[in-house]
């Protein structure tokens, strides 16, 4: 019996622009363990996994599995071979039930139909069997992210997989779940099932995995057993240098109010009112802080205030203008910025170069347009200049944004809404999904854009991230605001009480 049950053995991958993936890895992963994948964004990790999962074949190297070498033309294959990957970004089809997402592609159509009682029957079983709550009769887009996701492993434990991937399932989640989803991980492998573990949360790989493989560059730095070695040592291993990880926060004086709305109302895609009549100003050089559990309005809140959505007020003005419909010109012309949640439906157009990407909204601007014709050279400039400011790993800026790694198509949204020193900057989950060297750097750039005198309205499901970068944190629960606090670590317990919906009295 070999002691491990994948070995990839020595695979290069590379794409046309140049860019070479994966270059020489070999990663071993032993039975029943959970092995995660740690490295910078862009270092491959996903292009590696979609390798064994047969979704790209490598340009050379080996799979050995189960102790035989492993041909993989498809995911079918992979399949087949009982390996399941719960993806980056999701892929299942928003207008099927969830019981037709778990069986797409496996079965031919007519068979799907006459089993599908008998699909609906295996799913409901399974759910009790993992305590994965899913209801194989709703469509998949009414079902929230951590519910898509549970989804997704079920589909794989459908399939029965003996080899699990998943690709930063913990980005998407609250602190809640994710916890939820390590402990369920944790009884996975106990049950004997091997599980490969993508996060950029040093805590939870610290939690949760028995060995470590960290990635720079395409090639493996090094495997660790996880009970050798720190947060500290995986941090230098990936990013090469020592990583500080603590912020520089200046004293500020806030100024005068530049954003303030009064009893704002929000309904959802489904008509129900999700933000109930809420207030705040933000002032000149302050970050406000939105604390909260996802799912309780903050998204419908930002949208609305970014004007992407429909909202009802009784008042809004940005820098001591009026706001009274949804103009998002106005509102662009009167300086506000929008880093939004959902990178890839908000943020970004997938089929645009990453060029393009970076003009979406100052395209028709000197110096990208003069006399009505846009200027490419003064375009790629500049995208050039922010692609090396922000360390964006992108072989050719002409390339589709799509083909960007995730963190990185995350690294463009935040480069274009910085750089246009806005007055009113609202952001949503500035770093999810991006690795430990960015985070610090994008959270730094809030600072810098605050201390420059921009008032910045921070929602963010990290409470470590609120309180590492707010000057006051109000807590939303349920579509309204549970109280305010200052962002003191001592509170920290407090904060996460209210978010749950429990009055706490706050003595400041
Ligand atoms: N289909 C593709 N076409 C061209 N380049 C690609 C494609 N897929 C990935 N790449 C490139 O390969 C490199 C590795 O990407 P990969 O998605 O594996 O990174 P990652 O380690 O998963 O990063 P992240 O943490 O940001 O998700 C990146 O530079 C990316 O731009
Ligand atoms: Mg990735």
């Amino acid at each position: 019996m070999e002691d491990y049950l994948v070995r990839m053995e020595n695979i290069y991958k590379s794409f046309p622009g140049g860019v070479q993936a994966n270059r020489g890895i070999t990663l071993e992963v032993r039975p029943g363990e959970i092995h995660c994948l740690l490295g910078e964004n862009g270092a491959g990790k996903t292009v590696l996994m979609s390798i064994l999962y047969g979704l790209y074949k490598p340009d050379s190297g080996t799979i050995y599995y189960k102790g035989k070498k492993l041909d993989i033309h498809s995911t079918k294959d992979a399949i087949a071979n009982r390996i399941g990957m719960v993806h980056q970004h999701f892929m299942l089809v928003p207008t099927l039930t969830v019981a037709e997402n778990v069986v797409l592609g496996q079965y031919p159509a007519w068979k799907v139909i006459n089993d599908m009682d008998k699909v609906h029957e295996r799913i409901r079983a399974m759910s009790d069997e993992f305590g994965l709550d899913v209801d194989p009769a709703k469509i998949v887009q009414d079902l929230s992210v951590g519910e898509q996701q549970r989804v997704e492993i079920l589909k794989a434990l459908y399939h029965g997989a003996d080899l699990l991937i998943l690709d930063e399932p913990t980005a998407v989640l609250t602190p809640q779940e994710s916890e939820h989803l390590l402990k369920f991980l944790r009884d996975l492998a106990n049950r004997g099932l091997t599980i490969i573990f993508i996060t950029h949360k040093l805590e939870e790989v610290m939690q949760v995995s028995d060995r470590v493989t960290v990635l720079r560059d395409g090639k493996v730095v090094g495997t660790v057993n996880t009970s050798d070695t720190n947060p500290r040592e995986l941090a230098r291993m990936m990013v090469g240098r020592e990583v500080l990880m603590e912020l520089k926060k200046a004293q500020t004086e806030p100024g005068k109010v530049i954003f303030l709305v009064r009893n704002l109302r929000v309904k959802d895609a489904r008509g129900l009112e999700v933000v109930r009549g809420v207030s705040f100003e933000v002032r000149e050089r302050e970050v406000l802080g939105i604390a909260g559990v996802s799912g309780n309005g903050q998204t419908e809140l930002a949208l609305a205030l970014a004007g992407l959505i429909e909202g009802e007020f009784d008042e809004m003005r940005l820098d001591g203008q009026l706001i009274t419909k949804r103009d998002l010109q106005r509102l662009h012309r009167l300086g506000m910025a929008h880093i939004p949640e959902d990178r890839q439906k908000m943020g970004l157009i997938l089929p645009f170069s990453v060029a393009e990407n970076f003009v979406l909204k100052t395209y028709r601007d000197e110096p990208f347009a003069r006399r009505g014709f846009l200027r490419f050279d003064a375009i790629r400039d500049y995208t050039r200049s922010q692609v090396s400011k922000f360390s964006i790993r992108v072989g050719d800026i002409e390339e589709e944004i799509a083909h960007l790694s995730g963190g990185n198509q995350q690294k463009v949204v935040v480069a274009r809404e910085l750089d246009r020193q806005p007055r009113f900057l609202l952001v949503n989950q500035p770093t999810r999904g991006i690795d430990i060297g960015a985070t610090e750097f994008v959270r730094q750039q809030i600072l810098a854009e605050r201390d420059a005198g921009a008032a910045i309205l921070l929602i963010s499901a990290d409470l470590e991230e609120i309180f590492a970068l707010s000057d006051r944190i109000l807590v939303m629960f349920e579509g309204r605001f549970m109280g305010e606090v200052p962002p003191d670590p001592a509170l920290i317990e407090q904060v996460g009480l209210m978010m749950a919906g429990k009055t706490v009295q706050v003595s400041d």
